[in-house]
């Protein structure tokens, strides 16, 4: 799939901008600050109505402006679909699909996306939160309607934890406790179930993209890092009821600890990927150059599952647009040419870069410069 055109109102630095994109390979090229981000962040934010650098919205509208709008024109499997979103802020946004208002949920999974930026080392070296986000990214990208769990189980888990919080003072009936861990145990079970399933189907596609771009650097495995405590009493396969059922075991097992706590100790919001270079981990071992490599074969692998995915919710243009913010200046030659191989196959990339020499002549495919608010296309 591919974005052909992008139009942008009070959206970060741009009050109104038109931008088309010719086929292949675009690359976004300006000085610091002119506004190369915002339009690949924008475009990010049409697939996962998120950004890659925030996580509140309040940012993305411009200074000053009330609300701000983002339009793509995206052609799929040989048709061309409209999609807008407006940011309210502080409230929900507004989706169109062609010409039709929908829900946000429905814009999910209709443009798809992976971006790597400079923000991903965190993946490696940062706090399992980043993880999860980019687990449930991915289960998203691959089932759409699990948005919907994602955002229940939040719920659920923000209520749970208040009721622990007054089981410690009131003591007494913990009937109220018991319905709670039910809901969470049973959402809880299809989110880490999508998750295993996810990271499985992603192991060998992140082994072979850290192969491309550290071809000396042994083998790169990710795995799901479960808070059950007993991953050996899960097959690999574990249904989402079987996964249900341990997490409402685990809940009971840790419920005076939980009381005296106040938190919920088992559950998806607990768990993590496990990264790890030949038999160390990743994180705190790894060096920056590794730590580096194995954030960009993350998102390699994940272009190549979804570029694969053939699923029962798979589309039939799941080729995501590949968005390389920012990258090519960290890249050395070894790692630009493993990219090389990919931009030469994919239906769409757009880069960023500071200076058009950081990307190499034969990748840069159409050059736009950006300056302060006015995107334009080389002559
Ligand atoms: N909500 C907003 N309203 C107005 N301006 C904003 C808003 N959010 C960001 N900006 C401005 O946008 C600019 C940053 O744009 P962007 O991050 O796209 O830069 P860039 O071209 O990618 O720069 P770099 O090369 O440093 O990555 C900054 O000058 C910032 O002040
Ligand atoms: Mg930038």
């Amino acid at each position: 799939m591919r974005v052909t055109h992008l139009s942008l109102t009070e959206f970060r630095s741009y009050e109104s901008v038109d931008i088309e994109f010719g086929p292949r390979v675009t690359t976004l090229v300006g000085r610091n600050g002119q506004g190369k981000t915002n339009v690949v962040e924008a475009v990010r934010y049409l697939s996962t109505l998120s950004s890659h650098r925030v996580a509140a919205d309040a940012p993305l509208i411009r200074a000053g402006a009330a609300r701000a709008v983002v339009r793509a024109r995206v052609e799929k499997a040989g048709r061309s679909l409209a999609l807008e979103v407006t940011l309210n802020p502080g409230k929900a946004n507004t989706v169109r699909i062609g010409r039709a208002a929908a829900k946000p949920r429905d814009l999910l999974g209709t443009l798809r996306t992976v971006v790597f930026a400079p923000e991903d080392l965190a993946l490696v070296k940062g706090d399992p939160a980043g993880r999860r986000q980019f687990m449930d990214e991915l289960i998203v990208a691959l089932h759409p309607r699990l948005a919907g769990d994602l955002s229940d189980y939040e719920r659920v888990l923000r209520q749970r934890s208040s009721m622990l919080k007054t089981a410690k003072n009131a003591r007494g009936d913990l009937t109220m406790l018991d319905i709670w861990d039910e809901k969470l145990a049973e959402i809880g079970g299809r989110i880490v179930a999508a998750r295993r399933a996810a990271i499985g189907a992603l192991a060998p596609y992140v082994k072979s993209a850290y192969a491309a771009v550290a071809p000396d650097g042994g083998d790169c495995r990710v795995s799901y890092a479960t808070s059950l405590d007993t991953p050996e009493a899960l097959a690999a396969d574990a249904s989402a009821a079987t996964i249900a059922a341990r997490l409402l075991e685990r809940l009971g097992e840790l419920r005076p600890k939980e009381i005296e706590r106040g938190v919920t100790l088992a559950g998806p919001h607990r768990d993590d990927l496990d990264i790890a270079l030949g038999d160390l981990p990743a994180k705190g071992y790894a060096s920056h150059g590794e730590s580096w490599s194995c954030a960009l074969a993350l998102r390699l692998g994940s272009y190549d599952l979804l570029t694969a995915d053939d699923g029962p919710d798979a589309d039939e243009d799941g080729e995501p647009v590949l968005i390389l913010d920012d990258v090519f200046a960290e890249l050395d030659s070894g790692r630009r040419t493993a990219l090389a191989e990919r931009l030469s196959e994919a239906s769409q990339v757009l880069i960023t870069a500071a200076v058009a020499e950081d990307v190499p002549e034969a990748l840069r495919g159409e050059v736009l410069t950006v300056t302060t608010g006015k995107v334009t296309a080389d002559d």
